[in-house]
């Protein structure tokens, strides 16, 4: 454990009593959840939900059965939520160091089984370190799906939380996670500030940073899902970080072989059949791929294995092969770096 683990743990184990205490938004959900996260949460017991320092909506559709990790789950509530979703036959693991926050998601294991009206529980909670999952005793490529909420921002060594969960992943598993993000690099004297990096501030990462870090991985294409921008909302902090924006994003990413670094167009097509559970009407894979029910929509390769290869390939009818490949994919805003027209200078042969 480092100093800043020890300064986080006493934010979240003793500073913090309950949301009300937090002295920025930033913690904060804003996008209010779907109504079937709403109903489960109306089961949710009081005091998980008094303790719950989330920034975003961190389960994605489509979960019944899987096995799920969430990293930094804090008194349960995503866990909690999770279990539910997966059911009797998925499974759900809670990492956090801070005892408090354990104790609090320990306590109401029991309660919400039977609120579910499981016969066992599917849900548990390890104590440890996000930066040292190897040590914990996951088995590698065994989880489905791992979720966190508003909690990398914490780490210091974000690079290994990223390798370790894309280790923990089976192929065609997914990281569906929300955090907090800045549009620059953060300097040293802010992130020596205890309270701007327990208030999920001084510890973000510049969005560009995290995209490599992702990249270097294993998570080639990562996809934002959701994004808001953050107003701090308190004077004396805001003073403090001057122009530095920040960010509540959600992305999802994937492990899948043979994702290239850029969208490329195989002429493939998909057509979304309504039936994943709560979207018969439409599905949203990311901010700009929203598939309609019954229509086909044109892909590049990237997406189509984001379909294909993963739990959704059920829910979609495919078209088209690898076999011809025609440029970058226009659609995702992908464009060739050559002028198209001829210029109007004498002819020069190599
Ligand atoms: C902002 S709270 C979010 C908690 C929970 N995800 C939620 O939505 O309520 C951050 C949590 O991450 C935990 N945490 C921070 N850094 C961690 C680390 N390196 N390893 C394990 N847990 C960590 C803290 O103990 C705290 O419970």
């Amino acid at each position: 454990m480092t100093v800043k683990h020890t300064e986080v743990q006493e934010y979240y184990g003793k500073e913090l009593e309950s949301t009300e205490d937090l002295k920025t938004t930033a913690c904060c959900t804003i996008t209010p959840p779907p109504k079937h996260i709403r109903e489960i949460l109306s089961q949710v017991h009081d005091e998980v939900l008094d303790k719950y320092y989330g920034c975003g909506l961190t389960i994605p559709n489509q979960v019944e059965g899987l096995k799920v990790l969430d990293l930094g789950s804090g008194s349960g509530r995503d866990c909690f939520i999770a279990s539910k979703l997966v059911g009797q036959t998925g499974e759900v693991v809670g990492v956090d160091m801070t005892e408090e926050q354990l104790n609090v998601a320990n306590k109401h294991i029991d309660y919400h089984t039977q609120k579910f009206g499981f016969k066992r529980a599917n849900v548990r909670f390890l104590k440890g370190n996000i930066e040292k999952l190897d040590e914990l005793d996951l088995e590698e490529g065994s989880f489905d799906l791992i979720i966190s909420n508003c909690v990398i921002n914490l780490a210091e060594n974000k690079q290994k939380v990223l390798n370790d969960a894309f280790r923990l992943l089976k192929p065609g598993g997914e990281m569906y996670f929300s955090d907090v993000y800045s549009d620059r690099r953060i300097g040293a004297d802010l992130q020596k500030d205890p309270v701007l990096w327990g208030e999920c501030l001084s510890g973000a990462l510049y969005w560009n940073d995290f995209l490599n870090f992702s990249k270097k991985a294993g998570f080639t294409d990562p996809r934002v899902v959701e994004s808001h921008p953050i107003g701090v909302e308190n004077e004396e902090i805001e003073e403090k970080v001057g122009d530095i924006k920040f960010f509540s994003v959600t992305y999802r990413l994937f492990k899948l072989d043979g994702l290239e670094s850029d969208c490329e167009d195989y002429g493939q097509s998909v057509r979304y059949k309504g039936t994943i559970k709560g979207k018969s009407s439409s599905f949203d894979l990311d901010d700009h791929h929203n598939f309609p029910t019954g229509k086909m929509i044109t892909v590049c390769g990237n997406t189509y294995k984001m379909l294909n290869e993963t739990r959704f390939a059920s829910h979609f009818e495919f078209f088209g092969t690898w076999d011809t490949h025609y440029g970058i994919f226009e659609g995702c805003g992908g464009n060739m770096p050559f002028k198209e027209e001829q210029g109007d200078g004498s002819l020069a042969c190599c």
